[in-house]
């Protein structure tokens, strides 16, 4: 696993935020709404920094409303896959989403997203519905994933 920082992003990050956002989906956010994503107070934008140059090499950004968190984006740059970033990502998130008292986290993901959805399973999120053509470019059929941790027993973990 990579020795990496996570922090809450900065205008500064925005060029690399960027080139990760752009080189990751098919259909990147654009560079307006990172930038309100990471200004904008219920949203919360963590960035992932390699130590020790500090360049930022993935990011997560969720929405923390009552008892629910919904996680809105999550990549890697492509030079630091498979290192354990996403992961440790995923786990401030929930960190944070516990935090705030959330009891649940859910995604939507490309259902032939066959990275993203080892990493979910791995971390315990359950496939819980289907929302038919959700995106496009190309269009796909996105799978709905919730992680509960109301209901979650010690075997689950
Ligand atoms: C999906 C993505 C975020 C994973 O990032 P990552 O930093 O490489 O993931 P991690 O190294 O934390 O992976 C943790 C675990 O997830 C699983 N996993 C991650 N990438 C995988 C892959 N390409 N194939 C199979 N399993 C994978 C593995 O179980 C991995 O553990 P391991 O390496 O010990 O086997 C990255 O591939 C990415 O940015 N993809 C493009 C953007 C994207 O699809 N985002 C998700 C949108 S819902």
């Amino acid at each position: 696993m990579s020795s990496v920082q996570i922090r809450p992003a900065q205008l500064e990050d925005l060029d690399r935020i960027m080139e990760i956002e752009t080189f990751s989906f098919s259909c990147p956010w654009s560079r307006k709404t990172i930038e309100e994503a990471i200004l904008c107070g219920p949203i919360r934008f963590l960035v992932a920094t390699s130590l020790p140059d500090n360049q930022v090499v993935g990011y997560i950004s969720f929405h923390i409303a009552a008892d629910e968190v919904h996680i809105m984006t999550l990549a890697t740059h492509s030079a630091f896959r498979r290192q354990g970033i996403a992961r440790a990502l995923l786990e401030a998130c929930i960190q944070e989403g516990k935090q705030a008292a959330a009891a649940v986290f859910h995604l939507e993901v490309r259902e032939s997203n066959t990275a993203a959805l080892a990493l979910y399973r791995k971390l315990h999120f359950k496939i819980v519905g289907r929302r038919p053509k959700y995106y496009f470019r190309p269009v796909e059929d996105a799978l709905l994933l919730s992680r509960r941790f109301d209901k979650e027993n010690v075997d689950s973990r």
